[in-house]
């Protein structure tokens, strides 16, 4: 089974018009990312993947606390990624945004905001793919991605959306301060070390929408190439249909989530915060050819302006010596968003390569 002619870039339309033509037993060529249906393949985990009690780094027992922490290290220094649990955000709030992204991917395109805008950084956008301006191969997706915070932005459509953007925002913020803290000390530093470096209380945070309808040969296409994200760490949710894989030890491995966990996942600040101590994880998105999958990925960065390097007590106590240079954040979301999604090659950038 073969692909077909290739769609003409002036021609592209949202993935889920596409998906929803009639008679599409094949994909357009410039869709397969493969030609080997082997090089989807990805197993089930052997070991586990990591789950952490989010309420015992707040509960009051010292002890508990300290296995949290530990616990912290070893997902961020093996894995990269892990599911929370007792993580605050409640299971109605996390159920309604995924049903309120549905509706926003199913209003009428007139609905929607203006399709691929040109500007990367624009705060409301809505297109297809990654980045169709500099891609030969496209994914299997569409997305929404709001900047959330330090500035709240909203579409207007749907009603409830709004809202529960607001909402959705405060509650994971409250998660993303108990991990940064968790995470500081994980890292042998003072609690608020990287709240303060790292300027948190204006921290970038992107809502990210990805929506992947069935695909005909999803052997060959994928929602999204292996890639690390930006930030510091990303909160995913998704509904249930899987598709997420994460590189660990060299191997793909599939993602089964427990139900109402969040999964976290270590992004390029936090391998730069941390002097490559925990490095940033590989992760995909693979397609099916029977439901449509949601995911919504909370990208949680640094503020803007500030310019991130490795922490100092990181270099200094340790005879250690930098291994990334400093950068601006909104410098370096605008060089991933303007590139192609390609692996941790955003981060070669900043990499000092004599480590
Ligand atoms: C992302 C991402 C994976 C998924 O949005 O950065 O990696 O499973 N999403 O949707
Ligand atoms: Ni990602």
């Amino acid at each position: 089974m073969a692909s077909t002619a290739p769609i003409q870039p002036s021609k592209l339309t949202s993935i889920k018009k596409l998906s929803e033509s009639p008679n599409l037993n094949s994909i357009p060529s410039n869709y397969a990312y493969y030609n080997d249906p082997h090089d989807i393949c990805a197993s089930e985990p052997q070991d586990s993947i990591p789950t952490i009690d989010i309420s015992l780094l707040t509960s009051g027992n010292p002890d508990h606390k300290s296995k949290a922490i530990q616990d912290l290290n070893k997902a961020c220094e093996e894995w990269g990624f892990f599911m929370v649990i007792n993580h605050g955000i409640p299971e109605s709030l996390m159920k309604a945004m995924l049903e309120v992204t549905s509706e926003f991917f199913n209003l009428p395109e007139e609905e929607k905001p203006k399709f691929e805008p040109k500007d990367v950084l624009e705060p409301i956008r809505y297109g297809t793919s990654f980045n169709t301006a500099k891609e030969k191969v496209f994914c299997w997706r569409d997305f929404l991605k709001v900047f959330v915070h330090p500035e709240f932005h909203s579409p207007h459509k749907p009603n409830a959306l709004r809202e529960l953007l607001l909402e959705y925002r405060e509650r994971t913020q409250n998660l993303v301060r108990k991990l940064a803290r968790g995470i500081s000390e994980s890292l042998g530093l003072e609690e608020y070390e990287m709240e303060k470096t790292l300027n948190l209380n204006s921290s970038l945070q992107i809502f990210i929408a990805n929506y992947y309808p069935p695909c005909p040969q999803p052997q060959l296409a994928l929602g999204m190439p292996p890639h690390s994200d930006h930030g510091l760490f990303t909160l995913l949710i998704e509904n249930q249909v899987g598709g997420l894989q994460i590189q660990h030890k060299g191997e793909w491995l599939n993602v089964n989530p427990l139900p109402n966990s969040i999964l976290v996942n270590t992004g390029d600040h936090l391998e730069i915060f941390s002097n490559g101590k925990y490095k940033s994880v590989l992760h995909r998105a693979a397609v099916n050819n029977k439901n449509t999958r949601i995911s919504i990925a909370m990208a949680n960065g640094p503020s803007p302006d500030t310019i991130v390097c490795p922490a100092s007590k990181l270099v200094d106590n340790e005879g250690c010596v930098p291994a990334y240079i400093p950068m601006e954040y909104t410098e370096y979301l605008f060089s991933q968003q303007n590139n192609l999604l390609n692996g941790k090659s955003t981060l070669d950038l900043v990499k000092i390569k004599d480590n």
